[in-house]
């Protein structure tokens, strides 16, 4: 594979060179600079995840906005491509921004499968990606990238503090059930480890294919298996279609989970999710001034109340906004650009957070508990958590 992104910066700066040398006309950065950053927006538009990836997209556009337009000083186009949530599509749709449209940036995407197909080819470009949502763990683990960021959780975290809290409050057996892919089975994996490491017992993993909501098998075999508690993740329109069927099978069973699965739906759950308790790096209630700014200005441009989705997507145009203003917008100094990322505190509507030393997020982690249609956030399980990877040698 060819560089095409850095490629063509290049050739705009040799040829400036030359005409530096001229002397009055300007020099190639300075050519380069006055071009707008072009920004992939890798994101789904449609599909079971269509309103996550559109809350990011309203709130990266949001944060551009309150900057004036501008980036480190370079005016913003846009790119966005509807990456359906579909694996498959990953490598192909991620090559014809870094190729065809040559993006300076890549913001993607939501969907950990499709993740691991813009890795590849973005880990081979060079080109600058930062990840508002999927939480694959390897790409902040051993497949770590200097030019990849993300601003979002690694799978393990939310359903790791899960487990412990479970674990704490005395339940001694519990099971996750979820899809059959990344997300579904690292978010399992984290749960686990939080509920053994604090004395309880992981009894099983049930799984479905995504973006499959014929959830009726799996929810007839839960009273059977002995559990005090039943795990879960799903987001977007399947959660809501999920914790619907579980209230309505009347499993006695209490249901919990990764905050996705009550994040961005309560409209759509309505009463089946009352008293859902969740773990996440964001929640309703949150006081801060970051935060209730954030939320009335979303409001105003989306029409609906943010969530963590938004959050994610607000957070990384904040980090991009970090590097490239260390860098007064030129991306081919890449030692400053990555450094400032790497050492950004972030304000984020979250709470303050930082990046761990392989790009990912070290954030604290709520418990919420889903009380008059809202994720009220009731003590932090977790405070400033890091994925416990280790493999990453950037
Ligand atoms: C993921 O695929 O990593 C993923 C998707 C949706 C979520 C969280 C994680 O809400």
């Amino acid at each position: 594979m060819t560089k095409s992104n850095g490629a063509s910066r290049r050739i705009i700066l040799k040829g400036g060179a030359a005409l530096a040398a001229a002397s009055t006309v300007p020099t190639g950065w300075a050519i380069a600079q006055s071009k707008p950053l072009k920004v992939g927006l890798m994101l789904p538009y449609s599909g079971t995840f269509a309103q996550l990836g559109e809350n990011i997209t309203h709130a990266v556009e949001m944060y551009l906005a309150e900057k004036g337009g501008k980036l480190g000083g370079r005016d913003v186009q846009f790119i966005k491509l509807d990456d359906e949530s579909k694996p498959d599509l990953g490598p192909q749709n991620a090559e014809r921004l870094v190729k065809r449209d040559a993006v300076d940036v890549l913001i993607g995407t939501v969907h950990s499968g499709v993740q691991m197909g813009i890795h590849k080819v973005v880990k081979e470009s060079g080109t600058l990606t930062i990840m508002p949502n999927a939480g694959n763990v390897a790409l902040t683990r051993d497949l770590c990238a200097k030019n990849v960021f993300r601003t979002s959780f690694s799978n393990w975290q939310p359903a790791y503090a899960m487990g412990v809290h479970l674990a704490k409050k005395g339940v001694k057996k519990a099971s996750w059930i979820t899809w059959d892919y990344a997300a579904g089975t690292e978010s399992g994996q984290g749960f686990k480890e939080g509920l053994e490491a604090n004395g309880g017992q992981f009894v099983s993993l049930l799984t479905l294919k995504f973006p499959e909501t014929n959830f009726q098998p799996l929810l007839a075999q839960i009273q059977g298996l002995g559990v005090d508690a039943i795990g879960a993740f799903f987001a977007g329109g399947g959660a809501v279609q999920f914790v619907k069927d579980y209230a309505a099978a009347g499993i006695k069973v209490p249901l919990c989970g990764s905050g996705f699965l009550t994040e961005g739906t309560l409209g759509g759950q309505g009463a089946a999710a009352d008293g859902i308790e969740t773990a996440l790096h964001y929640g309703d209630g949150l006081e801060n001034a970051k935060n209730t700014a954030f939320r009335a200005a979303f409001k105003a441009k989306a029409g609906r109340e943010a969530d963590v989705y938004a959050v994610q997507g607000y957070d990384a145009a904040q980090l991009l906004a970090a590097g490239l203003e260390a860098v007064k917008g030129n991306l081919e100094d890449e030692k400053t650009l990555y450094k400032a990322m790497e050492s950004a505190k972030i304000d984020s509507p979250r709470g303050s957070i930082s990046m761990s030393p392989s790009h990912n997020v070290v954030q604290d982690i709520y418990l919420r508990k889903v009380t008059a249609g809202q994720n009220k956030v009731m003590s932090t399980i977790v405070t400033q958590l890091a994925d416990p990877g280790t493999g990453c040698k950037i």
